[in-house]
Parts: structure tokens; C-alpha cells; sequence
């Protein structure tokens, strides 16, 4: 009898579920177990160096602990960083999010994009990389926001979001100059699409805000492919789903876990 393995998705909080969901969206009998770094939340006000270490110690543990068979850093903040460490610490594949610049140039009208993402992330030569390889002619505002990560845990814990706050930290997101204005804007942190709806009523002018979560599921689906099958027996009941919290957390009675887990298929949750 064999069970399809789980998927593991990582991030430091909710943010991961953004990309857990497109997963589930295209993926919808695929077992996830969601793991929250809660007790490491923010990221993006760690130390480089020390963040690498700390994230290629924790997902090693939890891949050794619920054996997954790949594993998704859904956190551009890590993501930026231990891709190359993490694939040398693991024998299985590992997809992972990094901030949507190629698509962003590609899309751009007025040759304006903004880069939304943890101070961390617009600090990072990875990033700096991506825009001198895809974007080379870009006029690229780099935005650090250092809040609104912890806005989104706010408003996926059910308690009241500070609206002001949310506007100043993605203000400095909207660049005009020249008759031209800014009008694509990269979400760059996992965390920020959970504050989609509220980022297009603080606009000053509509913008496209890029989300790459469904690329990365597409990824994730095509990296999964290439490997020997391991589908379910029909007889066998779907593996549950699991959210994990470093924090020890109960994360099912939070919000936006508890919604993720309910997207699934009655009875598998
Ligand atoms: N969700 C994370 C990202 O994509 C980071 C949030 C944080 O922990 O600061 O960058």
C-alpha cells in the first residue's frame, strides 16, 4: 500500500500559504505539511549569515522528520539565501520563491517597477543579480517594508489591521517621473498577497501587482513529474494535511491555517 508523500512548505509565518494554496489549487490531492518558523518570525530583520544557518538546520530537521518529497521555501527572505546550501544539505528537489523580476520587465509599459519585499530581500546580491540579468533597463525602486510582514499575520490572526501603517510602508512603491509613472509592482514577500486587496485600496493609481505563488506551484508540479511516480493507492485514504509551528504553536486555531486546511477535499484534513 503506498501514500503519495507530502510536499513541505516553509515559510517564517502565514505568508507561505499564498503559495500552498496555488499548490492546492493545482495539485488538489497532494498532501502538504505546512511548517510555520513562528518562533524565528520576522526574517527580514535577520542577519544574513546567521539566518542561512539557522534555516538550513530547521528544514533539514523537518525534512528528516516528516519526509517529504520535495520541499517548497515559500519565503523570499530565505529563499534569497540558502537555495544553494539547502540543495547541498537535501537529496530531494527543493523549489524555491524568489522576487518576480523577469516578469515584472517583461510586463512594464512605462519601464517602472517597484519591488515590494522584506528590508532583507532588497539587500541581497541574488537580488541585485536578478535585475542586472533580466531587468537591465528597468528603472527599479527597491522597497524595504519593514512591517508589512507582521500586517499580514495581523490580519490572518483576526486581529485589526492598521491601515495608515499599511499605506506608509507601500508608499514610497509609487514612482513618477518624467510623464511616466510606476505601473508594476512586484510582491516580493510571501506575506504581501494576503494584503493584496487592501495594498489596491492604499494606491494612489492602479498598478499590476505581481504575485508569483501559481508559477511557483506550476514549479513545483514539473519538479515533482520528473521524479518516480509515487501515486496513491485508490484504496489508501489521502495522507492528511499537517501545520507545523516551531513555536509549538496550535496553528489550526489560527485563521488562515485553518482555512487552508479546509480547502482540501472533506474528511482529509
Ligand atoms: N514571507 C517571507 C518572505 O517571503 C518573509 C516574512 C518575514 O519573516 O519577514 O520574504
Amino acid at each position: 500500500m503506498t501514500q503519495q508523500a507530502p510536499v513541505l512548505v516553509f515559510d517564517s509565518g502565514v505568508g507561505g500559504i499564498t503559495v500552498a494554496r496555488e499548490i492546492r489549487r493545482l495539485m488538489p490531492e497532494l498532501p502538504l505539511v505546512y511548517a510555520a518558523d513562528d518562533a524565528a518570525f520576522p526574517y527580514g530583520a535577520w542577519d544574513g549569515d546567521a539566518l542561512a544557518r539557522h534555516c538550513v538546520a530547521t528544514v533539514t530537521d523537518l525534512v528528516r522528520l516528516h519526509r517529504p518529497q520535495a520541499v517548497v521555501i515559500a519565503c523570499n527572505t530565505a529563499s534569497t539565501l540558502v537555495l544553494p546550501p539547502l540543495r547541498q544539505a537535501l537529496d530531494i528537489p527543493v523549489v524555491g520563491t524568489v522576487p518576480a523580476i523577469k516578469p515584472a520587465a517583461e510586463r512594464t509599459r512605462s519601464g517602472l517597477v517597484s519591488v515590494l519585499a522584506t528590508p532583507g530581500t532588497v539587500s541581497r546580491d541574488y537580488t541585485f543579480d536578478l535585475i542586472r540579468r533580466f531587468a537591465p533597463d528597468i528603472a527599479i525602486t527597491l522597497v524595504g517594508s519593514k512591517r508589512l510582514a507582521a500586517l499580514a499575520e495581523d490580519k490572518l490572526s483576526g486581529r485589526p489591521l492598521d491601515m495608515q501603517a499599511l499605506a506608509a510602508e507601500a508608499a514610497a512603491c509609487f514612482v513618477s517621473r518624467d510623464g511616466r509613472r510606476t505601473d508594476v509592482v512586484v510582491l516580493a514577500c510571501t506575506h504581501f498577497p494576503l494584503l493584496a486587496d487592501e495594498l489596491a485600496a492604499a494606491a494612489p493609481w492602479p498598478v499590476e501587482w505581481l504575485d508569483p505563488s501559481p508559477a511557483i506551484a506550476r514549479r513545483l508540479r514539473d519538479v515533482i513529474a520528473d521524479r518516480p511516480p509515487d501515486l496513491p493507492d485508490p484504496a489508501t485514504p489521502p495522507v492528511p494535511d499537517k501545520l507545523v509551528a516551531t513555536s509549538g504553536a496550535d496553528l489550526s486555531r489560527v485563521l488562515g491555517y485553518g482555512l487552508l486546511l479546509r480547502e482540501r477535499a472533506p474528511g482529509t484534513a
